[in-house]
């Protein structure tokens, strides 16, 4: 008698089952078919503890497969980021090494996830779980009904070789089960013979794949390059460089109009003129703690250097740099704050401009901060009371 004939027999036995009222019963039956039995299982309405080890479980492998699967594809996704850096598009990255396992970390972290975290999952569903098994005797029988509502089940499979309907039957009643269900194969099921390997099924997955990796081509390599959607792109244009016959000089590059002003960008009028600068801009910020504050912490920092932590022009440079001159001079006492505020801006001679480091309202806290260097190397009467 060939397996399909065996199919075809209505009465093809797949398991034994019984149906017991409490947890305790289930444990202790489960301890008992560990002896007797390889095959079988047990389904609770919710989780027993301990049942893993009443039903003699062994650890699972499935952590052992994550660990090998993600570290394999974090070894692959090394050596294809090493031949990327090594071999295929050598460059050097923000001054770091070819090869800098340090800047790769966070990728082969994210590699190692993702592939242990998938893989895990398929491989729970496909080797675990028999997928894709469209159908599963138990599935639907008065015994997974109780089972998933009030009673713990025992289903010990015809597979087992211990196994005969007769015996299995005697041993869940010398077990106490209250009900006992033979679980026969669906025959309609089983008869459709459908499987993986199915031509129709291997026909039907090839086309699937054929006219969806098709269809994605087409969409995005060839269908973005016809009418309408290539009309942006193929457009009348000049391209930057290239001559031009409306423009009178040729070119399609044109100057800027003159007196363009950059986005972001306002000309300065006292740029060279400082003794105008001098006279019409005066110091906006109060003199409080936190201005003289900020203005002690940048000229500090900025100024310093050349011009001493006191401004008498003891530079700490030694030579290096022309010493700047001291702040105390009578010249640099009368300069009103407009005048100052323009050396800082634009420098003077070899002094650089400190426009790009220092914000207006710094500039301005430097001054506040210079007024009181002078005033404390010449005090007025007043101030020593
Ligand atoms: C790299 C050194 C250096 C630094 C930093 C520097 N200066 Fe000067 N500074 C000089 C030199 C050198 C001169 C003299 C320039 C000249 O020959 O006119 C000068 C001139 C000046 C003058 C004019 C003095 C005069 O008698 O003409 C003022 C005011 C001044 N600096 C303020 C500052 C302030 C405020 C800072 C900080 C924002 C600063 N400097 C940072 C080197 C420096």
């Amino acid at each position: 008698m060939s397996a399909k004939d065996t199919a075809m027999n209505d009465e093809k036995l797949y398991a034994m089952t019984g149906l017991f009222d409490t947890p305790d019963e289930i444990m202790h039956a489960a301890a008992e078919a560990t002896k007797r039995y390889r095959k079988f299982d047990v389904h609770t309405p919710y989780p027993v503890h301990g049942m893993d080890d009443a039903m003699g479980l062994g650890e699972s492998p499935i952590g052992w497969l994550t660990l090998i699967i993600g570290t394999s594809c974090m070894l692959l996704m090394l050596g294809f980021i090493s031949w990327i850096s090594l071999v295929d598009y050598p460059n050097i990255w923000a001054g770091k090494p070819w090869w800098n396992i340090l800047a790769y970390v966070p990728i082969l972290f994210e590699t190692t996830i993702l592939t242990g975290a998938v893989s895990t999952v398929i491989l729970m569903f496909v080797v675990f779980f028999g997928m894709p098994r469209n159908n599963h005797p138990l599935h639907d029988t008065p015994y997974m009904q109780r089972t998933s509502d009030d009673k713990f089940g025992l289903c010990i499979e015809a597979t087992d070789d211990a196994f005969s309907a007769d015996s299995a039957r005697e041993f869940l009643e010398g077990l106490g089960a209250k009900t006992i269900i033979p679980i026969h194969y669906d025959k309609a099921e089983a008869r459709s013979g459908l499987s993986l390997t199915h031509p129709a099924f291997l026909v039907f997955s090839a086309l699937l794949i054929l006219f969806s990796a098709g269809g994605a081509y087409f969409l995005l390599n060839r269908m973005v390059f016809m009418p309408p959607y290539s009309w942006m792109s193929v457009q009348e244009r000049y391209s930057a460089q290239s001559a031009n016959a409306v423009f009178k000089d040729g070119r399609t590059h044109q100057m800027p109009v003159a007196g363009t002003v950059p986005r972001g960008y306002l000309p300065d009028p006292f740029k060279d003129d400082p003794e105008a600068m001098g006279k019409l801009m005066i110091n906006p910020l109060p003199r409080t703690a936190d201005v003289f504050a900020t203005g002690k912490l940048q000229f500090d920092s900025k100024c310093s250097a050349c011009h001493g932590f006191y401004g008498q022009g003891d530079s700490r440079l030694h030579g290096k740099f022309p010493a700047g001159p001291t702040l105390h001079s009578n010249k640099v006492k009368d300069w009103s704050d407009g005048r100052l505020y323009h050396v800082i801006t634009f420098g003077q001679n070899v002094m650089p401009a400190y426009a790009k480091q220092l914000t207006k309202d710094e500039r301005w806290a430097i001054i506040h901060y210079i007024r009181a260097l002078q005033r404390s190397l010449s005090p007025k009467e007043t101030d020593l009371k």
